[in-house]
């Protein structure tokens, strides 16, 4: 944006606010769905397939299935979900409202270009939600090398509580509260061998 896209005269400024908040809004959300990369979705079917499953590999899949960000599209689906969108003013399913499938799986935000056939959007919130696009890594002689899968895509958090409170905010209508040690120990999954240090 210039400067001169700022001088604006009275009557254009409400739609200019308007439009400066949804800017802000698209760059605040979670930075691995909203950048505007050349990496696809791959889906987490591919990357638990040879890796990240087994005891060896750090378990990865089954402490991801038995959370409940694996289930996050299923609770759209529920009664207590439509009349929760319902009491907030949507008319539509919670499951079709892009305001709740933001945080519970991948919504209009992204384009189903950037989705690949094995990717399924009802397994809620995945190791791509989390870990970024894996078309570029996810092929095991990059990801030996985590400084290349890095390079290409693999998101590794170093600010792990700044990145889980862009969903648990109080934007979400169940919003209690976000402790986070707590909280990373319910999801905890540790580095598998095959990482080059
Ligand atoms: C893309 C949005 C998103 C991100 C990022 C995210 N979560 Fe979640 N998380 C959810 C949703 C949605 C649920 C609720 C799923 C359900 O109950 O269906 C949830 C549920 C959980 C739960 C289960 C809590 C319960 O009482 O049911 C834990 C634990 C959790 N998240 C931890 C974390 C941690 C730790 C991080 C950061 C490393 C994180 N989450 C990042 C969306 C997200
Ligand atoms: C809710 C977000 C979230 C989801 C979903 C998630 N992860 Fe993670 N993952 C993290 C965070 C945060 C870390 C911690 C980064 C660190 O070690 O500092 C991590 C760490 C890892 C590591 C260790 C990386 C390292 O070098 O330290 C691996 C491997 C991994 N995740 C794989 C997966 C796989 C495979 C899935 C899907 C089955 C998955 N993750 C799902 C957030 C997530
Ligand atoms: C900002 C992200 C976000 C948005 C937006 C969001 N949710 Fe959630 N939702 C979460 C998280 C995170 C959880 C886990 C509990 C918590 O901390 O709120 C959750 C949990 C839930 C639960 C399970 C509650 C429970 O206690 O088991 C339901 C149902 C739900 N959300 C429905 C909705 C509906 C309906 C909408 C749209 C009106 C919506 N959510 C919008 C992030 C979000």
């Amino acid at each position: 944006m210039t400067k001169s896209d700022l001088k604006i005269d009275k009557k254009n400024s409400t739609a200019a606010i308007v439009c400066l908040i949804a800017i802000a809004a698209v760059f605040t959300f979670p930075e691995s769905f909203y950048s505007q990369s050349k990496y696809k979705y791959v889906g987490v079917n591919t990357c638990v397939g040879a890796c990240h499953k087994s005891e060896a590999q750090g378990n990865q899949f089954n402490i991801w299935k038995e959370s409940n960000h694996s289930k996050a599209f299923q609770t759209l689906q529920t009664p207590e979900a439509d009349s929760i969108a319902l009491s907030k003013g949507f008319n539509a399913p919670a499951a079709e409202t892009p305001h709740c499938v933001k945080c519970h799986t991948f919504g209009t935000e992204v384009d189903e270009s950037e989705l690949k056939a094995s990717f399924d959007k009802n397994q809620g919130v995945q190791c791509e939600s989390c870990h970024g696009p894996g078309s570029g890594y996810s092929k095991l002689s990059v990801m030996k090398d985590k400084e290349s899968a890095m390079s290409k895509g693999l998101i590794i958090h170093t600010e792990k509580e700044k990145f889980c409170i862009q969903c648990h905010n109080s934007d979400s209508p169940t919003f209690f509260q976000f402790d986070y040690e707590p909280m990373w120990q319910q999801i905890a999954h540790s580095k598998p061998k095959v990482f080059k240090e």
